[in-house]
């Protein structure tokens, strides 16, 4: 839904005091003990907090920055070995507004996971939807429910809830990349379950494809064996030369004057789960966004929190008013209702996710460009 009525300043207008409130005397003070002592909480008292004018989110706009990340999870790599119990070498975004919770956002967590030369993270599944977004690197495979899944730069792979998964690099080198989840929203909800796997890969092969790919990947085909439409998507990893031609194509159709592109300046594609034509799980949408140099997107709010992980080139997010620059591996959150556009100063790439389709199934969703 797009509204253009909404302004930032409404909230300002609120009655800064309650006109319900008596005078303070002793029989009221007794009235707010007895309340407090059957844990009754007046709403009159807490009205602002509960129904703000518009989302007042605890979550701050933050960036992290690539550079300082990956030294970090490679001292981790160093020192923390990844195994049972563990399981995962994942160093959790926290949100310095959400109270040292390793939450991102209330509803989204984003990890820098790293793994070391020739180390494996065993099988396990969860209830939480999860996806890897491989913004470097290459030789990590992950095996999806004993589909073995390659991992290579600006590849998109899906573990959505209760598939096994688990990870191997074959290669000398480290590998890290960003870990997406569901989880701040799974343990706000209590609907969390967890159960280990096989401590040994249940498929050590590496092939190119996964056969989720080779089954679901072709343009516009869809298996007859899969006519049964699915929450999740059944493809395991969205290839970074798709990705790449879909949205190079975008901009050659504007250049030469056909539509196509989202805006101006700007190709996006979404992740989509073919059965349905829908977003990829249930809890997470992603998207793609490559803008020419020197384009601007128009200023927005959405309702529902976003993440952002620059793939390629520079250029800058302006947050809540305030402009910071990016390079390659930066990760920012925007947090719900908080006013965002994009500039890019090269050819400018973002990876994206955001927890819009449970804003959008729960019908919260809202944007406004300003
Ligand atoms: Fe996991």
């Amino acid at each position: 839904m797009t509204t253009n009525t909404s302004d930032a300043s409404v909230i300002d207008k609120a009655p800064a005091h309650n006109s319900m409130a008596p005078e303070d005397t002793a029989e009221l003070r007794k009235l707010y003990a007895d309340f407090e002592a059957m844990h009754l909480m007046p709403l009159w008292t807490q009205l602002g907090s509960l129904m703000p004018m518009h989302p007042a989110p605890q979550a701050i706009p933050y960036i992290w920055k690539w550079s300082q990340l990956y030294p970090l999870a490679k001292r981790s790599g160093d020192l923390v070995p990844v195994g049972r119990g563990g399981e995962r070498r994942a160093l959790g975004l926290g949100n310095p507004g959400l109270g040292g919770r390793p939450y991102i956002s209330p509803t989204l967590w984003a990890a820098i996971q790293y793994l070391g030369p020739k180390e494996t993270a065993p099988e396990h599944r969860h209830a939480q939807n999860a996806f890897r977004f491989v913004v470097d690197g290459e030789g990590v495979w992950t095996v999806v429910n004993g589909d073995p899944v390659r991992m290579s730069r600006g590849d998109f792979l899906l573990t959505p809830g209760w598939c096994f998964h688990g990870h191997q690099n074959i290669t000398d080198k480290p590998m890290a990349w960003l870990d997406g989840l569901d989880v701040p929203f799974a343990y706000q909800n209590d609907v969390g379950f967890f159960e280990f796997g096989s401590e040994k890969l249940s498929d050590e092969t590496t092939p190119d494809l996964s056969r989720s790919e080779r089954l679901w990947c072709h343009p516009g085909l869809r298996p007859l064996s899969g006519v049964k439409d699915t929450p999740n998507t059944p493809i395991g990893a969205y290839r970074w030369e798709h990705t790449d031609r879909a949205l190079a194509e975008q901009l050659l159709l504007e250049k030469e004057g056909f539509p196509g592109v989202f805006e101006p300046g700007h190709a996006a594609v979404r992740f989509v789960n073919p059965t349905t034509g829908g977003d990829v799980m249930s809890t997470i949408r992603a998207q793609f966004h490559r803008l020419r140099p020197g384009t601007a997107t128009p200023t927005r709010r959405v309702v529902g929190s976003s993440v952002f992980q620059v793939f390629e080139g520079r250029g800058s997010v302006v947050l809540d008013g305030t402009e910071h620059k990016l390079d390659i591996g930066d990760l920012f959150v925007v947090p719900s209702w908080v006013s965002w556009s994009l500039q890019a100063e090269t050819q400018f790439d973002l990876f994206h996710f955001s927890d819009a389709p449970i804003m959008e199934r729960l019908n919260f969703a809202r944007t406004v460009i300003e």
